[in-house]
């Protein structure tokens, strides 16, 4: 992993012009070659995480492979596929959650904001609170109140200030579209909140490190169709701060709130790959695969 990430060199910010004005030179710039230029850079800014030829392995045991694309900033990137096709293993890969695990290995390049996340320019602790979590089972720490489950993150990292810890779980609370429903009981145990709410209070938790990225893996499959319903609402609006990354097998809430889709399938040797990437308009009404196509129409999975 070290050596591959040794082989990666950073991009700097105007390379990209640079070359490009090699290729036009000795031409003098005409807008047109401007504006080319100018939108090709604006592309790079707009990218969150940029995966390249990622895999991960168990134990010498490929789970999955091949998955090459760019998640675009303050947009809803979906994996779908099969279960069992890999897809909570490549989400995990991008906050490096299998650095604890015995016997994984990530290979190819996971970049954030065109630096590689295992390059060790990005603590694992630092892409951390970059990069938030939101599991498929609401976890709230069980002992805990509402109010201390939503800064829990924060206090870990030593903050004391109380004035900032409060307006922070206003914020965040509010933000996961929690607040006006527990504002009350702010000191009441977590536990007391519903399924649909223990969910929520968990985005609202990880909004608290003012993260740029949120991972979901299945965040709705353990609710009932209101609480889910006020999820999809939340991550509607969450895009407009956030770059959300979900897993779902639900292919309507696949459709409904995201803008792009990655799927995946299990090849002959059982190993997820990525089949297809693309606007969710197109996997869904004109795909590239024919094998997407039967997937979305609910032929098999
Ligand atoms: N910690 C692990 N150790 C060994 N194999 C694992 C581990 N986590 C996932 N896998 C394997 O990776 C493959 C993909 O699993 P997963 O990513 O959970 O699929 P999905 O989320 O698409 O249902 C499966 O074959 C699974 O058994
Ligand atoms: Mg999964």
């Amino acid at each position: 992993m070290w050596e591959q990430s040794a082989r990666y060199v950073r991009r700097k910010p105007n390379e990209s012009i640079m070359e490009n004005t090699e290729v036009v030179a000795p031409v003098v710039h005409t807008v047109a070659v401007m504006n080319k230029l100018e939108q090709q850079v604006a592309q790079d800014v707009n990218v969150a995480f940029s995966l390249r030829n990622v895999a991960v392995a168990f134990n010498g045991r490929t789970a999955v492979r091949d998955v090459t694309f760019d998640v675009v900033r303050n947009k809803v990137t979906s994996l779908i596929g099969p279960s069992g096709s890999g897809k909570t293993t490549l989400l995990r890969a991008l906050n490096r959650m299998h650095d604890l695990t015995p016997g994984a290995v990530v290979s190819g390049d996971v970049l954030l904001d065109g630096v590689d996340i295992f390059s060790g320019a990005i603590s694992p602790t630092e892409l951390r609170s970059r990069v938030g979590m939101v599991f498929q089972r609401a976890n709230p720490f069980p002992t805990m109140s509402i109010y201390d489950n939503v800064v829990s993150g924060r206090r870990l990292n030593g903050e004391r200030n109380k004035a900032l810890l409060d307006e922070l779980t206003e914020e965040s609370l509010r933000g996961a579209a929690l607040w006006d429903e527990v504002k009350d009981r702010l000191k009441a145990p977590a536990t007391s909140l519903s399924g649909g709410q223990q969910q929520r209070l968990c985005i609202a938790r990880a909004l608290a490190m003012k993260p740029e990225v949120l991972l979901m893996d299945e965040p709705t499959s353990a609710l009932d169709p209101v609480a889910t319903l006020k999820i999809e609402e939340l991550m509607d609006s969450l895009r407009e701060h956030y770059t959300i990354v979900i897993v779902t097998h639900n292919m309507q809430q696949a459709a409904r709130i995201s803008d792009n889709c990655a799927f995946l399938l299990m090849g002959d040797d059982r190993a997820g790959e990525l089949i297809e990437f693309a606007t969710t308009e197109k996997i869904f009404n004109n795909p590239a695969d024919a094998r997407t196509l039967e997937y979305t129409l609910g032929r098999f999975g």
